[in-house]
């Protein structure tokens, strides 16, 4: 029969706008912890006491390859490798509110991760100025 691969388009074309082939939950619907997460008392103003020398930029890519990538993505806009089953997904590290967040907040966020999501506290492994690297070099990819 000729006309049978229209019927098999016609029917991938109907399962496909009925949301049979697609994600469960598209990205953007998406319900976000850390965005509306307050960092606590003095935490936001703690400056950083290690600064962005080529080093500590070069251990913090070195870091973030390791341990963040496979969440944030490459480029910090996350979206690129998780499973989507994620009920929060990764952050995209270079919106502007996680930009305007102080170095303060973005090291406790690492520090003590987001509570009831996948993001962990990452205090127990990776030392303070390890941390530090971590916020000066999100801060290049939030440059970008
Ligand atoms: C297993 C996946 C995963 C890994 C690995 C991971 N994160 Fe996250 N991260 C998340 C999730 C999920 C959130 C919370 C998203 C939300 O609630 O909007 C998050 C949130 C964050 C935030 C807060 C962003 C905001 O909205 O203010 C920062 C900063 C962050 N991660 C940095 C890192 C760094 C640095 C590393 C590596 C040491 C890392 N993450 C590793 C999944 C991950």
């Amino acid at each position: 029969m000729k006309s049978w691969p229209i019927a098999v388009i016609l029917l991938l074309v109907a399962l496909g706008s009925a949301g049979c082939l697609q994600a469960e939950k598209p990205m953007e619907a998406r319900p976000s912890k850390a965005a509306t997460l307050k960092v606590p008392g003095e935490n936001a103003s703690v400056q950083s006491p290690f600064q962005a020398t080529a080093d500590s930029l070069a251990e913090g890519k070195r870091t973030y390859n390791i341990y963040c990538k496979t969440c944030h993505g490459e480029s910090g806009k996350g979206g690129e490798t998780v499973t989507q089953r994620f009920e929060y997904l990764p952050a995209d590290l270079t919106r502007p509110d996680v930009a305007g967040r102080t170095d303060g907040e973005l090291f406790w966020l690492i520090s003590k991760g987001v509570n009831g999501t996948e993001m962990l506290p990452w205090e127990d492994l990776l030392g303070e100025e390890r941390r530090w690297d971590l916020v000066n070099y999100i801060r290049t990819l939030q440059a970008k």
